[in-house]
């Protein structure tokens, strides 16, 4: 398997470009703007793209899965309220199977009530892509889109530091040019989560003082739609 990790300046968005070895491949949280980009790896690695994967309803770029399943025909899997004949709705624990790649889907409400984790369980470490639940050294906000602090230190705790300590974690946005990070390392250095209470977490997430998100009232609508206008 090949990862590619690929960065959109604009958003500080992460998206993720996984090829099997038989040429298949699935990306992660693609941004619209960026498909020029991923047209250009999928032609260098030689494979065809056949599932793109959502973490949650974006608030900060403009989702490019309904643009890529125009294009290529790849199948949206997500968990979003709205399904059509383009997507599948994933379950709490449903694997994601495709050639020698095995992604497990894991349920993390707290940023939005819809975040999805997804553990690559093909790889020695494991590998968690964490959309915008859990960031190196931070956390996704949880004040917006049915956010709920409480939930997400429960995702969080329960969930993703209950893994294996080695597990790499790729996440959906850094702000600092970090790339990746560990279980083990945020369990322990996350200043928002290292030996925090959940009450303490809580109190952290109501004083952040964070702006209104600046695309949020354009790509929502559009990502709960794939990123594309709805013409219902
Ligand atoms: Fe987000």
């Amino acid at each position: 398997m090949v990862l590619k990790q690929i960065f959109d300046t604009d958003s500080s968005t992460y998206s993720y470009i996984l090829a099997s070895n038989e040429g298949n491949a699935i990306i992660i949280d693609p941004v619209t703007k960026d498909l020029e980009k991923y047209k250009n790896i999928f032609q260098e690695l030689d494979v065809t793209l056949i599932f793109s994967v959502e973490t949650h309803t974006h608030a900060d770029h403009i989702s490019g899965s309904g643009a890529l399943n125009e294009i290529y025909g790849s199948k949206i899997l997500s968990s979003l309220d709205k399904m059509d004949s383009r997507a599948h709705r994933i379950q709490d624990g449903e694997m994601i199977e495709l050639d020698e790649i095995k992604i497990r889907c894991l349920h993390t409400p707290g940023h939005t009530d819809d975040s999805y984790c997804f553990i690559l369980e093909s790889e020695n470490p494991n590998i968690l892509f964490s959309g915008d639940t859990l960031l190196i050294g931070g956390t996704g906000r949880s004040d917006f889109q049915n956010g709920c602090p409480s939930s997400l230190y429960e995702s969080i705790t329960k969930k993703l530091f209950t893994l294996d300590d080695k597990t790499l974690v790729y996440p959906g946005h850094d702000y600092k040019g970090l790339t990746v990070s560990s279980i083990a390392h945020e369990k322990n250095h996350n200043p928002r989560l290292g030996n925090k209470s959940k009450k303490e977490f809580i109190e952290i997430m109501a004083n952040l003082n964070l702006s209104y998100p600046k695309m949020i009232d354009e790509a929502v609508p559009l990502n709960k739609n794939f990123g594309m206008p709805d013409k219902d």
